[in-house]
């Protein structure tokens, strides 16, 4: 092995997370999700933005080596690593999942970067100092990062010793190594039945030099259930307010319904779905909640299907479109606007079905009825008309 070989990463996501199992349904914690990709994918991300690094070697639990393959895969068919990988199984401590994925290491590789999946943070530039430093000639590069709090060696509840926290330092991964190196101390730790936490554990237990260089204080490990908070979406939540509004002309065709309701000796609708106008402004404001367009585009009344269409079914199809664009909707208000008939009887039913195919509390459904003072086609007669505000919650992430 060359001095000057390829230098690879090891990936380690083959722990089963146990300190934090009970905190997230006992999902390992390399496969919870965070920005729209499992933890471990991160890391990835990272080596594959870091010049110096020519390939990685994933290890995921044995139990799920095969599944991980096609994950790995598909992940990288969306957004290519643009670099080899290969996907093994790990082993029962730390220690022997990194020395798995060791001796998956192509016969080109002179150095490693052995990393844990738990520290998404991890910047590609401290991964290409720590291969500078490497490539000038050091066998062992690990970051690290000062202390802050004082540190005591304890036995039970009794403080044995208290350390000088001037020469202590908290190391991180990535940690490089000489791959010869590195593969001798675990032949060694085998051997010799050492158990230890990192991979430069062993390398100093070997004798040999580890050099630190400088960790960042951001490349924390998700360890702890209080770690969470650092990987949750970072969501705000928007109100929107969409608007609506319909008319319907009066003459022989339908009988009356609005908001759902039948209004028995209402005058008749001209209209190509069920005329229900305050059903109709209403489907136009929940659409207006997200840019949605137009009731007119979505089920246009040249189309056969849309003939005599119930306008439950058209106020349905927009709220599931609302769904998907992440929208709450918490309030509705109309106004029907009509001279006949007189609306006040049917008032509270028409609020009350409304809320129902909303989904709505009948407290979060307003419905108002005017007339406009004999003015317009309204007035006249010759109509009716109904307006609707909606008001929603977006989710942005
Ligand atoms: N790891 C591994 N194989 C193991 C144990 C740990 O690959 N047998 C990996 C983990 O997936 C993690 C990293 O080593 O990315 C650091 O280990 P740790 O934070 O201890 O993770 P877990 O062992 O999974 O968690 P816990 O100790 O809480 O069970
Ligand atoms: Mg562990």
């Amino acid at each position: 092995m060359s001095a000057s070989g390829e230098v690879w990463a090891v990936l380690l996501a083959a722990g089963s997370g146990t300190r934090l199992a009970n905190a997230v349904g006992g999902v390992k914690k390399q496969f919870l999700s965070w920005k729209g990709f499992p933890l471990f994918w991160h890391s990835a991300l990272t080596f594959s933005k870091t010049p110096a690094v020519t390939g990685i070697i994933f290890v995921f639990p044995p139990d799920q080596v095969d599944e991980m393959k096609e994950v790995v895969a598909d992940l990288d068919g969306t957004d290519s690593l643009g670099m080899p990988f290969k996907v093994t199984a790990g082993g029962k401590r730390r220690q022997d999942s990194v020395f798995n994925g060791l001796n998956e290491l192509p016969s080109g590789c002179s150095h490693v970067l052995v990393h844990d999946s738990a520290r998404p943070f991890a910047s590609a530039a401290m991964m290409s100092s720590i291969v500078d430093m490497m490539r000038n000639g050091r066998d062992a590069v690990i970051p690290a990062v000062e202390v802050t709090d004082t540190i005591k060696e304890v036995d039970g509840d009794i403080v044995k010793k208290t350390l000088v926290r001037s020469s202590l330092k908290a190391v991180q991964t990535p940690q490089g190594f000489s791959l010869p190196v590195l593969y001798a101390a675990h032949e060694q730790a085998e051997k010799e039945g050492w158990d230890v936490t990192d991979d430069a554990s062993m390398v100093e237990m070997a004798g040999k030099n580890v050099h630190i260089c400088s960790g960042e204080e951001g490349n924390v490990k998700i360890t702890n259930p209080e770690d969470l908070k650092r990987i949750e979406e970072d969501s705000r939540i928007l109100p929107c307010v969409g608007w609506g509004y319909d008319v319907h002309k009066y003459g022989a065709g339908r009988p009356m319904v609005l908001g759902g309701v039948p209004i028995p000796g209402g005058p008749e609708i001209i209209a190509h779905s069920d005329g229900d106008v305050l059903l109709h402004a209403l489907a136009d404001a929940v659409l207006g909640l997200f840019g949605g367009g137009d009731i007119g585009h979505h089920f246009p009344d040249t189309s056969a299907e849309c003939e005599n269409m119930s306008s439950g079914i058209i106020l349905k199809e927009v709220l599931v479109k609302a769904e998907d664009a992440g929208i709450e909707i918490v309030h509705v208000d109309m106004t029907i606007i009509a001279q006949i008939p007189k609306l006040s009887p049917h008032r509270e039913l028409i609020r009350k079905n409304v809320a129902s195919l909303m989904g709505l509390d009948k407290n979060q459904v307003n419905v108002k009825a005017t007339t406009e003072e004999k003015l317009g086609f309204t007035g006249e007669k010759k109509g009716i008309k109904a307006v609707a505000a909606v008001t929603g919650l977006r989710k942005y992430s």
